[in-house]
């Protein structure tokens, strides 16, 4: 049976199924470079079940989540979005802080429906750009952005685990 989604503000229950999708999104997408246990250490670190929540109740961020059903009963997270101010940036400055989808369903159109959400939560709080980071070694994330009319702007090194990591941060005007 064909999946079904709906794209909704995250609730205080879905913690623990947005960090399920970035736990096997992270992996996929940067055990070649991080490594997995990197990658675990870093799930729980920064997809900690309190910080989420927070986050989500938080009144200047916004999370979205695709909420899939099977047609039956079963409803399960499959993707979601991180947005809110650019820390310590320009006003009009907005940050995707993050886009993750599950792997099983890469490619099926769901990371470019959120991005617009975020977007264009992002716009509607009046916001003009938004900027985000990606790892350097994330080719595949990057080839999305600039599909999507970002360009990068900048590097930063951050130390993560222990390892000096390179990000490239990449923005894009918000259409008003
Ligand atoms: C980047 C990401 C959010 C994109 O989500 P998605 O749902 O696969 O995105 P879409 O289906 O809307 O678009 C996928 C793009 O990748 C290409 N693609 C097609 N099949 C794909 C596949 N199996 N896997 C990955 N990308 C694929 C598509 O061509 C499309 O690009 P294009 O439309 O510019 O040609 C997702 O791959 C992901 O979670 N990656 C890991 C985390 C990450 O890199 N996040 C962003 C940086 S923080």
């Amino acid at each position: 049976m064909p999946s079904r989604h709906v794209v909704r503000p995250a609730k205080h229950d879905d913690a623990a199924g947005i960090r399920a999708v970035a736990r096997a999104s992270w992996h996929a997408a940067y055990d070649d470079f991080l490594g997995p246990g990197t990658v675990e250490r870093m799930i729980e670190r920064w997809y900690a079940l309190e910080s989420l929540e927070r986050a989500i109740r938080s009144p200047d961020q916004h999370l979205f989540v695709v909420d899939t059903s099977d047609g039956c009963q079963e409803r399960l997270l499959t993707g979601f979005v991180h947005v809110g101010p650019w820390p310590d940036g320009p006003a009009t400055l907005g940050k995707c802080s993050r886009l993750y989808v599950h792997p099983g369903q890469w490619g099926e159109g769901i990371g470019t429906e959120l991005l617009e959400r975020g977007q264009a939560t992002l716009a509607q709080e009046g916001y003009h750009r938004v900027r985000l980071e990606v790892f350097e070694a994330n080719e595949r994330g990057q080839q999305f952005y600039r599909g999507r009319g970002y360009t990068v702007s900048g590097t930063e090194t951050e130390r993560l685990d222990g390892t000096n990591r390179r990000l490239l941060l990449m923005e894009a005007p918000l259409r008003q």
